[in-house]
């Protein structure tokens, strides 16, 4: 099964690119474009390719809608609230429309897969002129054509398990940190979670494309390589390889730079891969390793094919591996049918495994999945209590949990300016934890060593040796 885009559908498209451009040379001045990105890792790697396509036709950019001529929203749909802050930043654009009606208002991403967003945008949202689904992506410059020449709304969310367009341009938001789609789509269908719904099937990107992106990235500067995928775990399956496999060719690129990667799921993070990890010296000695709870009842009713024991086998491995690891951790609290004992299991493992932080979510029913038929006894109340008592269990674990690493010194990338006093500079551990040191501005792209001196809740303070 081939899920490749065709190299001439590739080349049609960078026709309409060039006749877009064409279009827009005619102006005055050239057009701006808004480009608001909701949502994960993912979604920014595909406004990076909207914006490299949007900027190859002859657009500027603009951090506010206000006065665009292009406005695109690349929405998520992973919780409620999601949806909600992208149907709230929307109907403000009516105001937009009215004061430029020639603008081009276009919605894309995940939210859009689902029939019944689709069919609010067409009712309640007249004055979007473009949707485009996740499979679509590639299609931009042909619908942005269409907008140019004849003004009619358009909605273009094509069926299928998914697609890999290859070669479309990309315009980075860090040189820097630079992101790398190896997979796309999901299959595990955990039973609250849109995902699958909404990117397709898994789809691996071939090895050579990855490391032919890899190596560019580094010669054009990138210290750090974030590999992407909703569970890079089963990276290569149909193609024969794994991603322990993939971890060590692009750890072999020559140069100093650090590979991150996410996400990973429980279920597939082997042992041969926390051993590769462990061999592999520019991979982050930082594991996030979703768990989303701590009952083996409710990660059954999940569909998440481990159990808490299982986790914490895992865990155990890492530790007896890779000492210095740090771990973190997603939970969802409130799933349907949970009770205070399997909140309190919850709990328990975390105390149990002292995960460095967490990301924590009310259960959130998404239309279509399992999870959204099950009943779903506790109050909304109920489960803001647990959650709140959770972040105070886990405020307690923190506390203190960075003192380990005052008198170490550690390699660190250094990526800019301090976020609360400018006049020192700022930069991540291999443990992916902040610190903050003294030290020239030139030193900003690169690597240091810094000795850290001293730790707080969320971040160290160090001094360059
Ligand atoms: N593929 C990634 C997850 C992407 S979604 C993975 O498996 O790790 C990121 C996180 O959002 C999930 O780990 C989960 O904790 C949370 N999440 C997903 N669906 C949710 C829902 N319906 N309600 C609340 N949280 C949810
Ligand atoms: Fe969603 Fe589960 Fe797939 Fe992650 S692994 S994207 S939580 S279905
Ligand atoms: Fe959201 Fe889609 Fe990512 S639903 S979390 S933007 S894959």
């Amino acid at each position: 099964m081939t899920v490749n885009i065709t190299a001439e559908e590739m080349a049609k498209q960078r026709g309409f690119i060039e006749k877009c451009a064409e279009i827009n040379s005619r102006r005055e001045t050239p057009p701006t474009a808004h480009v608001h990105t909701f949502g994960c890792q993912q979604n920014v790697s595909d406004g990076e390719k909207i914006k490299g396509m949007l900027a190859e036709m002859g657009c500027g950019f603009s951090d506010i809608p206000e006065g665009a001529d292009i406005i695109i929203f690349n929405t998520c749909a992973v919780r409620e609230n999601a949806e909600d802050r992208v149907f709230g930043n929307l109907g403000a654009l009516k105001h937009e429309k009215r004061r430029n009606p020639d603008v081009i208002i276009g919605v894309c991403g995940c939210m859009v897969q689902q029939e019944h967003i689709v069919k609010k945008i067409k009712r309640s949202f007249p004055h979007v002129d473009l949707v485009f689904g996740t499979n679509a992506l590639h299609t931009l410059p042909e619908l942005i054509y269409g907008q140019l020449t004849e003004r009619k709304r358009e909605f273009y969310v094509p069926e299928g398990d998914g697609v890999i367009a290859e070669g479309l341009p990309i315009r980075r938001e860090n040189a820097l940190k630079v992101s790398i789609p190896i997979m796309y789509g999901c299959n595990n269908f955990c039973t609250y979670c849109i995902v699958p719904y909404v990117r397709g099937r898994e789809r691996s990107r071939s090895t050579e494309d990855i490391l032919a992106e890899a190596r560019t990235a580094i010669q054009s500067g990138a210290k750090e390589l974030l590999l992407l995928g909703q569970n890079v775990n089963s990276y290569g399956k149909e193609l024969g390889t794994s991603f322990p496999e993939l971890l060590r060719a692009v750890n072999a690129i020559d140069g100093e730079f650090r590979i991150c990667y996410m996400s990973s799921h429980p279920k597939d993070a082997t042992r041969e891969l926390i051993d590769t990890i462990s061999e592999c010296g520019k991979v982050t000695r930082h594991f996030h390793l979703p768990v989303q709870s701590g009952s083996s009842r409710i990660l059954g009713l999940m569909n998440r094919h481990y159990t808490r024991e299982d986790y914490i086998k895992i865990v155990e491995y890492i530790r007896e591996r890779i000492p210095d690891a740090a771990l973190t951790s997603d939970i969802i609290v409130g799933f349907p049918g949970e009770t205070r004992e399997d909140f309190e299991e919850t709990l328990s493992l975390i105390r149990e495994v002292r995960f460095d932080s967490l990301y924590t979510f009310i259960y959130s029913p998404r239309k279509g999945t399992k999870a959204a038929e099950m009943p779903d006894p506790v109050s909304a109340e109920e489960k803001g209590g647990w959650f709140r008592e959770l972040l105070d269990v886990q405020g307690d674990i923190g506390r203190g949990l960075y003192e380990k690493y005052v008198g170490q010194t550690l390699r660190v990338l250094c990526e800019g300016e301090g976020r609360t006093d400018p006049s020192l500079l700022t930069g991540k551990t291999p443990q992916d934890v902040i610190v903050d040191f003294d030290g020239d501005r030139s030193l900003i792209g690169g690597f240091v060593n810094v000795k850290i001196e001293r730790a707080y809740q969320w971040a160290l303070v160090g001094k360059i040796v």
